[in-house]
């Protein structure tokens, strides 16, 4: 069934093929989602004061408004972030900017963080709270216009907007699509972005009496040496968690195909090493306690379970789901249920 409506859907510009797509899982979930989707996998996690229905997560930038909620969670995912959100919507990079590369079972975007603003997507959680019980995370960023200098405002406007409505809260520090964006990732520029929002953190919890633990996302294209200075600096803040990988910038693997020379972040088959590389290093530097959550070319579940012995606690995917369909959710969730079963509470 899949194979046919993946036929269709890739005759479609992408995003218009996204759109459709989401909008018929939204319908199907509405009306007889009960009936017609077999249940999802249940596989408790425990990690940041929060309950996963299983490890595998949908990752950021798929349902940057929230609108399509319900639809997700009824493919079976333990938990969704959705995002990437700014405070004020704005258009993104011009079109096109979605690209297929499927010999490679890859895509690459360079979408620029194209939202509705945070206002439009609490709203719609705030609705979808009604439908669904998974965790939700909200995966923050800064608008285009924002010098560089006032990114931490964006941030913390972000980061009050979405607290009450939040499970966990992610810090993209690590699109390629937003000039400067990256050099978030190093030096005295991260360590004051992450204490101010830590602050925020703080205020906000004595404030409501709730703690969103907040979670940064970073990039594959450090150098060995930037990754350890990162991962360090993020310990000695206290980070609450880790998810590595954004989208990478090396189309080495794809040289000469069609598209490889699109300017944007590749993702899906060919980042899944080196993502899984990153997880690896970071687990090997931080130890057992640090919450990582890992995202990078998940195409089987095999990949998922390469992802989870590398250290992981969570998995996230995004393009394996273009290629592959829902599947790949139920299959990779029971694959981790049998094979890595949750032995820490990191609760
Ligand atoms: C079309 C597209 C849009 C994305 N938008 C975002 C985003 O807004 N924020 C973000 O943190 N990551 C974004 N990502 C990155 C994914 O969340 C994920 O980290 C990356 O694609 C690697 O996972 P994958 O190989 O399973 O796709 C986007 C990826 C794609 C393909």
């Amino acid at each position: 069934m899949f194979s046919v409506l993946k036929r269709l859907l890739f005759m479609m510009p992408p995003e218009r093929a996204h759109d459709l797509a989401l909008g018929s899982m939204d319908g199907l979930a509405r009306f007889g989602g009960r009936w017609f989707l077999p249940s999802p996998v249940e596989d408790e996690r425990r990690m940041m004061g929060l309950r996963f229905r299983n490890a595998v997560g949908l990752s950021a930038g798929l349902d940057k408004n929230g609108d399509h909620v319900r639809g997700l969670a009824a493919m079976g995912f333990g938990f969704v972030e959705l995002g990437t959100v700014t405070p004020v919507g704005q258009p993104g990079n011009p079109a096109p900017r979605l690209f297929r590369l499927p010999a490679h079972e890859a895509l690459i975007n360079r979408l620029g963080f194209n939202n509705q603003g945070v206002d439009h997507l609490c709203e719609a959680v705030k609705a979808a709270r009604r439908h669904v019980d998974i965790p939700i995370g909200i995966n923050i960023g800064k608008n285009r216009n924002t010098p560089l200098e006032h990114a931490a405002d964006d941030y913390r406007h972000c980061l009050r907007a979405v607290h009450a409505i939040a499970d966990y809260v992610v810090v993209n520090l690590s699109s390629p699509n937003t000039p400067g964006l990256r050099s978030l990732q190093a030096g005295r520029e991260l360590t004051g972005l992450v204490q101010r929002l830590q602050h925020e953190q703080t205020v906000l919890e004595a404030k409501t009496g709730h703690r969103v633990p907040l979670v940064v996302k970073i990039a594959p294209d450090l150098t060995d040496d930037d990754l350890r200075g990162l991962v360090d600096a993020l310990l000695e803040c206290g980070i609450d968690g880790i998810t590595a990988t954004n989208t990478t910038i090396d189309h080495s693997q794809v040289a000469g195909s069609r598209h490889a020379d699109e300017t944007g972040g590749l993702s899906g088959a060919p980042l899944r090493a080196r993502a899984t590389e990153v997880v690896r290093q970071i687990r090997h530097q931080a130890g057992p306690d640090l919450p990582v959550i890992a995202v990078g070319g998940i195409m089987s579940p095999t990949d998922a379970v390469e992802k989870m012995q590398a250290g992981a606690d969570l998995v996230q995917l995004y393009t394996g789901l273009i290629y592959r369909g829902p599947r790949l959710v139920r299959e990779s969730a029971a694959e981790i249920r049998d094979l890595c079963p949750a032995t820490r509470d990191l609760s």
